[in-house]
C-alpha cells in the first residue's frame, strides 16, 4: 500500500510517498481503508523530531482517519466489513490503510460526509477529555477556548456551545473570529488587537471564566489566572509560546484555581476507550443531528502531505486540513 514516509526528520524534513506493507489487524484491532486522514500540529512536531511517537506506536504520521472497515481482527466488536467509521490512532494515518484499536473507533452516522469525518476524532477526544473531564465544566459554567479557529478549537466551541455553555474564543484575525462566532462562540477575541482578560471579565460581569482551554502558554499562563473565576480550572494542551515562565501564583490561592495539563496520545487504549464511550453518549448524537460538524480548511492528495504541512505551518488555515489517499 502507499503511505507517507518521513525523511530527514528535523527542521528540513521531507514527506514522500512510499510503498510499504499493508498492516494486518491483531486481536481487538480494525483495519480501515482510509478515505481521509486529519493533519494535526503534532504531526509537524513529530516530523521536526521534537515529538517522538510513544513506545509501540507506528512511525508513520497520522493520528486520525475516516474510512471503511476493510478487515477485522479477533474480538474486534460488532463492526462489519464495509462499515463507515472514523478513528483516533496512535499513528499510521497517512496511508491507504490504517489500524485502529476497536476502542478508538466511532461509527459514522449517514448524515456525515465520510471524508470530512476525518476532521473529528482527534479534536473531539481532546476537547472532551480536557474540558469536560480534566476541566470539569459543569452546566451553566463558561468556557474560554484559545486558538478557537484551530482544528481543536472549532470542535471545542461547537461541542460546548451545543451543550448549552457560554463559550468565548481567541483567534488571530477578524475573519477567524467571525468563524468562531458562527460556530457558537458568544464573543471571539482577536488576540492581535484585543485583550482576552478585559473582554472576558466584561462579558461575565467581572466574575471571570470557569474553564480555560489553552494551547498557547507563555504569558497566557498568568493571564489565564487573571481571566479565571473563583474555583476556575485552566487546562493546557500545548505551550506554543513557551513552557518556561515566571509566575505570580497568588491568584491560585486567592481564587482557589486548578492549573492542569494533559496529553492524549500517550494514554492507554482503555483510557481512550472511556473517552470514546463518553463521546458516543454525549456528543455523537449532536454530530448525527448536524449540530457539530467537521470544519475543513482544505483537502490535499496523500502525496501532497508536505504541501498540507506547509499550509498548517503558515497559520493561515482555519479548521482541519485533510489528506486523501484515493
Ligand atoms: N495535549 C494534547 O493532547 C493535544 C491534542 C491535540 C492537539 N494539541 C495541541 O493543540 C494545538 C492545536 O492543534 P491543531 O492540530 O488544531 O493545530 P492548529 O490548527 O495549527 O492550531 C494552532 C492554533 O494556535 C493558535 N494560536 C497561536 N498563537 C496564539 C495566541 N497567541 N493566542 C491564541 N491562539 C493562538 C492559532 O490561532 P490563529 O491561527 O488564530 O492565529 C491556531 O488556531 C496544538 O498546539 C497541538 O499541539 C494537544
Amino acid at each position: 500500500m502507499k503511505a507517507i514516509a518521513l525523511k530527514n526528520a528535523g527542521k528540513d524534513y521531507r514527506l514522500e510517498l512510499a510503498e510499504v506493507a499493508k498492516p494486518r489487524p491483531g486481536k481487538g484491532e480494525i483495519l480501515i481503508k482510509v478515505a481521509a486522514a486529519g493533519v494535526n500540529r503534532a504531526d509537524i512536531l513529530q516530523a521536526e523530531g521534537v515529538y517522538p511517537p510513544p513506545p509501540g506506536a507506528p512511525q508513520t504520521l497520522g493520528l486520525e482517519v475516516s474510512g471503511h472497515v476493510a478487515e477485522l481482527g479477533a474480538d474486534a466488536g460488532n463492526y462489519q466489513i464495509g462499515d463507515a467509521v472514523c478513528a483516533l490512532l496512535g499513528g499510521g494515518g497517512y496511508a491507504e490503510y490504517a489500524l485502529a484499536p476497536m476502542e478508538c473507533v466511532l461509527p459514522l452516522p449517514s448524515s456525515l460526509d465520510p471524508i470530512d469525518a476525518a476532521a473529528l476524532p482527534e479534536a473531539l477526544f481532546t476537547a472532551w477529555t480536557n474540558i469536560a473531564e480534566t476541566g470539569r465544566l459543569k452546566p451553566g459554567e463558561t468556557l474560554l477556548v484559545h486558538g478557537g479557529a484551530s482544528g481543536i478549537g472549532v470542535a471545542a466551541i461547537q461541542m460546548f456551545a451545543a451543550l448549552g455553555h457560554t463559550v468565548f474564543a481567541t483567534a488571530g484575525s477578524d475573519e477567524k473570529c467571525r468563524l468562531c462566532e458562527a460556530l457558537g462562540a458568544r464573543r471571539a477575541i482577536n488576540y492581535r488587537n484585543e485583550d482576552f482578560v478585559a473582554i472576558t471579565q466584561e462579558m461575565t460581569q467581572g466574575k471571570g471564566v470557569d474553564v480555560v482551554l489553552d494551547m498557547v502558554g507563555g504569558d497566557y499562563v498568568q493571564r489565564n489566572m487573571t481571566a479565571a473565576a473563583v474555583w476556575g480550572r485552566i487546562v493546557n494542551i500545548a505551550y506554543q509560546n513557551g513552557a518556561k515562565v515566571a509566575l505570580d501564583l497568588n491568584p491560585m490561592l486567592r481564587k482557589r484555581l486548578t492549573l492542569a495539563a494533559t496529553t492524549l496520545r500517550a494514554r492507554t487504549v482503555p483510557e481512550k476507550g472511556a473517552i470514546r464511550d463518553a463521546l458516543a453518549h454525549a456528543i455523537w448524537p449532536l454530530v448525527a443531528a448536524g449540530r457539530i460538524r467537521p470544519v475543513v480548511d482544505g483537502r490535499f492528495a496523500l502525496g501532497e502531505a508536505q504541501a498540507a504541512h506547509r499550509r498548517m505551518a503558515s497559520g493561515d488555515h482555519a479548521g482541519k486540513i485533510l489528506l486523501i489517499p484515493g
